[in-house]
């Protein structure tokens, strides 16, 4: 039977460049932040004890996607804490249940540790909505239209 394991990512370093590549690819690059600077910021993340959480998916032992629980992914939004963020299952691995459980875990995560209520946005809030998130607030950003969202834990 297939397997889907979800773990930190800092008990896999190695794999902080895929994961930083896959979140390119999906969410592409800025001026400022390139697979260079998405690598550090991962690495950052999974080498502090800031609180701040990287998670991977492996899929009968393969990497297959990763998710952040992170303080804050919209500067405009600074006052929302913590969010959900860089959500992404590598295309080969999708419509395997593997969003899903880095979803969950990423929810028992914030819950474990205290947080009462968990944000991200997104331009596919269809997706989460069957996950129990609810709309939060509209998002203009870059000419592209988002949805904030919420989950109470
Ligand atoms: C969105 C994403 C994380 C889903 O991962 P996944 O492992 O394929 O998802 P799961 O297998 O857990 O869930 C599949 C279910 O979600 C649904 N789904 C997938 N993408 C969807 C979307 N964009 N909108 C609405 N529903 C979607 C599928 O139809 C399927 O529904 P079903 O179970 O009723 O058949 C993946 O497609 C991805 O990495 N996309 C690119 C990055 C992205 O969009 N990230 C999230 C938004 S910020």
């Amino acid at each position: 039977m297939s397997s889907i394991e979800i773990q930190p990512l800092a008990s896999y370093p190695e794999l902080v460049e895929i994961c930083a590549a896959w979140n390119l690819n999906e969410f592409g690059a800025s001026e400022d932040c390139g697979l260079e600077e998405l690598t550090s910021a991962l690495r950052g993340i999974i080498e502090k004890d800031s609180g701040e959480l990287a998670l991977i998916a492996h899929y009968d032992n393969t990497p297959a996607g990763f998710a952040l629980l992170i303080d804050c992914d919209l500067e405009s939004h600074s006052h929302l804490k913590p969010w959900l963020a860089s959500l992404v299952v590598a295309r080969a691995f999708r419509g395997k249940g593997i969003g899903r459980a880095l979803v969950a875990a990423v929810e028992l995560a914030a819950a474990k540790r205290g947080d009462e209520r968990l944000f991200l946005y997104s331009s596919t809030p269809d997706y989460y909505r069957p996950l129990g998130w609810q709309f939060f607030e509209d998002l203009k950003k870059e000419d592209r239209r988002f949805e904030i969202m919420s989950k109470t834990l």
